[in-house]
């Protein structure tokens, strides 16, 4: 039975009700509907709305309710239409008359908005302890990875040698904004909608600060035509996804490209790798591939949502129904490609050989050649110079840097000097770098320990 029959003189068809109904997606919000509405019925019995007798067995009822929800007692139809309805008709066929109050001085369009909230607030947090085990576990494979060598790249041809641990802090660090970023939007996911009625507030004497105190929110939205048409704070929720998804998405190529045999930088574990149909000797990185093109999806999320929103009049729309599929999506693929991701970067086996055999040849110690000659007072553009002749030259014999002899050095230049061997070793190269933040063995591990420290 339909809660606003009354002005209707005729039935929906079936397949507009099943076009209307958000109750098959939307009743993944039971608990929060549940809550809000036991907050609600706890406010209009303080204010003298509800009598203490009829507030007591609404919220009685509903705590009832939830634990047969629970219990996988309950099982929703399209007749319910939306969660909202759905809990208020059972309410009904509980307690009678009674249940019929609750939604005084309330509308669906704050409900949902608050339902919303209390989700992405849950959500919110789920996510945050998820970047907090990938962090965790980056920041153990960094200060296990302080000494190996590998080559770090630009247009991803090799550039100066780095540390592996260098290049995992790099993700540390993005990681950590994406935590600051959710953090942030939680700020404005976390004001209340509810007592905003349907657009215009309410005739009723209502206490929204009681609201917010009972359900937890910061403050109160301060406008009720916002309260019930904003969806930013959801956008924004998918706007952090987005961006978490893309720096796991950047990862996983790193990943997908490392163990390959052309580069053989890692062997990602059995259990997250898949095989061929065909051909039996492949090991394929399904896992971060999967994960790298589920970036695409979540962006599509986005996207969706804020096409969505664009060209609503205040104040709530039935488009806005369309906000939850998209941000239920998103959250689940991030809170998955989280779990996975640090599964498989705490079980794959890292070559370091074959990293340092990278990071020797490539010629990566050249700038550090030519700061050695600018130490015995040649001008860098000079330097830069005498040292791309010798890696052409040295390509040519096939050697790396450190492998030409002493003669074959000064037909370059008259500065270089025995010492020369020991400036450009790879080791050293990496020792060098002075500035703060850089890839040298003591820079990594203050990064770490200020980590640590945190
Ligand atoms: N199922 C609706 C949604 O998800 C709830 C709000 C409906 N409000 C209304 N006035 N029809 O947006």
């Amino acid at each position: 039975m339909k809660l606003w029959k009354g002005r209707f003189s005729k039935e929906a068809t079936s397949s507009s009700d099943e076009f209307n109904a958000s109750i098959p997606f939307d009743q993944r919000m039971y608990e929060e509907d549940i809550k809000g509405s036991i907050a609600h019925a706890g406010m209009l019995a303080k204010q003298g709305i509800l009598t203490e007798e009829e507030g007591a067995l609404i919220i009685k009822t509903l705590g009832e309710i939830l634990e047969d929800i629970k219990a996988g007692k309950i099982e929703f139809s399209i007749e319910g239409e939306d969660i909202h309805m759905s809990i208020e008709t059972i309410l009904t066929e509980r307690i009678g008359q009674t249940g019929k109050k609750l939604h005084t001085a309330r509308s669906r369009n704050d409900q949902v908005a608050v339902d919303f909230r209390l989700w992405l607030r849950k959500e919110t947090a789920e996510i945050d302890s998820k970047l907090d085990e990938l962090m965790k576990t980056l920041q153990e494979l960094a200060e296990t990875h302080q000494e190996t060598v590998m080559p770090g790249y630009t247009h991803l041809q090799r550039a100066q040698p780095v540390t592996l641990a260098y290049h995992l802090l790099a993700y540390y660090q993005m990681f950590s904004r994406d935590k600051e970023r959710f953090a942030d939007g939680l700020k404005r996911i976390n004001r209340l909608p509810l007592g905003s009625g349907a657009l215009a507030g309410t005739t009723y004497n209502t206490d929204r600060q009681y609201l917010a105190d009972q359900l937890g929110f910061d403050s109160i939205l301060p406008n009720g035509m916002d309260a019930v048409a904003d969806r930013d704070f959801a956008i924004e929720f998918l706007n952090c996804c987005s961006i978490c998804m893309m720096h796991l998405s950047r990862f996983c190529e790193e990943l997908i490209l490392w163990s390959s045999v052309e580069f053989g930088f890692v062997e990602i574990d059995d259990s997250y790798s898949t095989g061929s149909s065909i051909m039996p000797q492949k090991k394929n990185p399904d896992m971060a591939e999967l994960i790298r093109g589920k970036s695409g999806r979540v962006y599509g999320d986005l996207m969706a949502l804020l096409t969505v929103c664009k060209g609503l009049p205040m104040a709530y729309n039935k488009d806005l129904q369309e906000d939850k599929e998209p941000v239920f999506d998103a959250s689940d693929t991030v809170k998955n490609s989280l779990g996975i991701f640090t599964e498989m970067i705490s079980t794959m086996t890292v070559k370091k050989d074959t990293m340092a055999k990278a990071a020797k040849y490539g010629y990566m110690n050249a700038t550090d050649a030519a700061d050695y000659l600018v130490g015995k007072g040649i001008p860098f553009r000079d330097c830069h110079e005498i040292i791309g002749k010798m890696v052409l030259y040295a390509i040519g014999e096939g050697k790396a840097l450190d492998e030409l002899t002493m003669e074959e050095f000064k037909s370059f230049s008259d500065a270089f000097a025995e010492d020369i061997y020991d400036a450009i070793s790879i080791e050293n190269c990496i020792k060098a770098k002075q500035s703060e933040g850089s890839t040298s063995f003591e820079s990594v591990r203050k990064q770490l320990d200020k980590i640590t420290s945190q």
